[in-house]
C-alpha cells in the first residue's frame, strides 16, 4: 500500500445556482482542482464521481462518464458512486483505494448534486431513498421525521434540549459567514432556530440543512510523488467506511450511529491517533441532532455530553475543538453528492493554511465524518500536514 496525498482542491459556491447545470457545477469544480494540482486534463488516469440521485434531480444518469467528457479527461475510466449522502466521502475513499494499490498515479474525485429543479417534495422524496423504502418511506416518514425520532430518543435519555440542539445551527451558520462558497452567509440566533417553523418536531426549520446545488473535486497522488504537484501535500492517514442497517427501528439503540462508531474507530487505528490529537473536523450535520451524534460517536464526547459541550461555545472556532468551519451542511449546503468532498477541500484548506477568516490556528490534524441515510453508511478519514 502506499500513502496517498491530496495534491488539488475545487468547489463551487453552494446554494441555489439557478444558472448552473450539472455539468457546469462539475466543470468549475473539477477544473478548479486541476488548476490546483497544476495539472491538465491528460494528466488524470481514473476519475470516482460521487453523486446520489441525479436522475430523480434532473433526469441525468451516467454522470461519472459525463464528468469526465465535461473536464476533457479522455477515454479514462470513470465511475459513479453512490451511497446516498455519503456518495462524496465514499467516492473520495475508492479514490484513495486506487492510488494506495498502486493501479492508479492520478486520480480525480469529484461530488456532484444539483437539487433544486425540482420541488422541496420531490426532493424530499428522492431523499427518502436513502432509507428503508417498505419500512420507513412508504409509512409516510421522511429523513427530518426519521432525524426527529433520534432528537426525541436523545433529549428523553440524555436531557439534551432544544437550545442545545438550536446551538449547532447557530454556530454554523457562524461560520459560513465566513465562507464565500457557503449557502447561508447570514448570522442566527438561538431564538431564531427555536422560532422558525416547525418541520417534524422537535426539528424546526433552522435545525435542518437544505437542498442545495453544488460541486466539489480532489486531485490524489502516491505521496512519493506529491510535491511535484503542489508545496503543501496534504497526506490521508486513515480511509475507512462502515454500514448499519438501513432502518432505523433494527437498531439496539438509535441515539449513537454505530457505523460512525466503528468507522471512527478503524480510522484511529490506522492514523494511530485519538480524538484529542484532532483540531479540526468536518462532520456531517443533515440536522442539528446529528452533529451532536456524530461528536460522541467520534468520541469527542461521552454519550449524552456533546449537546450542552455545543451550547457552551466548547466546538465553535478556534475554541476547543473546531467543529464544520465550513459552516458545516447547516450552513455551507448539503448538495448530497458533492458534501462528502467538500468536507474534504475544507480540511485541505484548513490544513494548508489557507482557510481565510475561519482559519483554526495551529491545524495539524484534521478529520471528515460523512453519513448515508440515517446511519447506515459512514465514512471517516483523517488526514495530516506530510512532513
Ligand atoms: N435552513 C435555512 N433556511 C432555509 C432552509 C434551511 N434548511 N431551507 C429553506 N430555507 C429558506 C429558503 O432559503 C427560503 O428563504 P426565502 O423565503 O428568504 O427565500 C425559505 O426558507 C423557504 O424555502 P423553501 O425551499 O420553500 O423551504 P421548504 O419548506 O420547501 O424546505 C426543508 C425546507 C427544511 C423541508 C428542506 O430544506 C429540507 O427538506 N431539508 C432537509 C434536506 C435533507 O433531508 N437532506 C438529507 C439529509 S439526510
Amino acid at each position: 500500500m502506499r500513502d496517498v496525498a491530496i495534491v488539488g482542491v475545487g468547489l463551487t459556491k453552494f446554494g441555489e445556482r439557478w444558472s448552473s447545470g450539472l455539468k457546469e457545477l462539475m466543470a468549475e469544480a473539477g477544473i478548479m482542482a486541476l488548476e490546483d494540482a497544476k495539472i491538465t486534463s491528460n494528466d488524470v488516469e481514473m476519475l470516482y464521481g460521487g453523486t446520489m440521485a441525479p436522475g430523480r434531480f434532473t433526469g441525468q444518469e451516467h454522470v461519472a462518464a459525463l464528468m469526465a467528457d465535461q473536464l476533457g479527461f479522455k477515454n479514462i475510466p470513470a465511475v459513479r458512486i453512490e451511497n446516498a449522502c455519503a456518495s462524496g466521502g465514499s467516492a473520495l475513499r475508492q479514490g484513495y483505494i486506487a492510488v494506495a494499490s498502486g493501479i492508479h498515479d492520478v486520480v480525480v474525485v469529484g461530488g456532484v448534486e444539483k437539487m433544486t429543479d425540482v420541488t422541496s417534495s420531490e426532493a424530499s422524496t428522492a431523499l427518502g431513498g436513502a432509507g428503508d423504502q417498505e419500512w420507513e418511506l412508504f409509512q409516510g416518514i421522511t429523513f427530518p421525521g426519521l432525524y426527529a425520532l433520534i432528537a426525541n430518543r436523545h433529549m428523553h435519555d440524555y436531557g439534551t434540549t432544544e437550545e442545545m440542539l438550536a446551538s449547532v445551527a447557530v454556530k454554523n451558520h457562524d461560520n459560513a459567514v465566513k465562507n464565500q462558497f457557503a449557502q447561508f452567509r447570514k448570522k442566527i440566533t438561538i431564538d431564531e432556530v427555536l422560532n422558525s417553523k416547525i418541520v417534524s418536531d422537535p426539528l424546526k426549520l433552522l435545525d435542518c440543512s437544505p437542498i442545495s446545488d453544488g460541486a466539489a473535486a480532489v486531485v490524489l497522488v502516491p505521496l512519493e510523488k506529491a510535491r511535484k504537484f503542489n508545496d503543501t501535500p496534504i497526506k490521508i492517514v486513515a480511509s475507512a467506511q462502515a454500514t448499519d442497517t438501513l432502518r432505523l427501528a433494527e437498531r439496539d439503540s438509535i441515539t449513537e450511529l454505530k457505523a460512525t462508531k466503528i468507522a471512527a474507530a478503524k480510522a484511529y487505528e490506522q492514523a494511530k491517533v485519538q480524538p484529542k490529537d484532532i483540531n479540526v473536523v468536518e462532520v456531517h450535520d443533515c440536522f442539528t441532532i446529528a452533529e451532536i451524534l456524530a461528536m460522541e460517536d467520534l468520541g469527542f464526547y461521552q454519550k449524552g455530553k456533546a449537546g450542552k459541550a455545543i451550547l457552551d461555545g466548547e466546538t465553535a472556532l478556534n475554541s476547543k475543538l473546531s467543529v464544520n468551519t465550513s459552516g458545516g451542511l447547516k450552513g455551507c449546503g448539503h448538495p448530497v453528492g458533492a458534501t462528502g468532498v467538500k468536507q474534504a477541500v475544507e480540511i485541505v484548506w484548513q490544513l494548508r493554511g489557507d482557510a481565510k477568516d475561519r482559519q483554526v490556528n495551529g491545524a495539524n490534524v484534521g478529520m471528515t465524518h460523512n453519513v448515508g441515510g440515517s446511519g447506515s453508511t459512514a465514512v471517516v478519514h483523517i488526514y495530516k500536514r506530510a512532513d
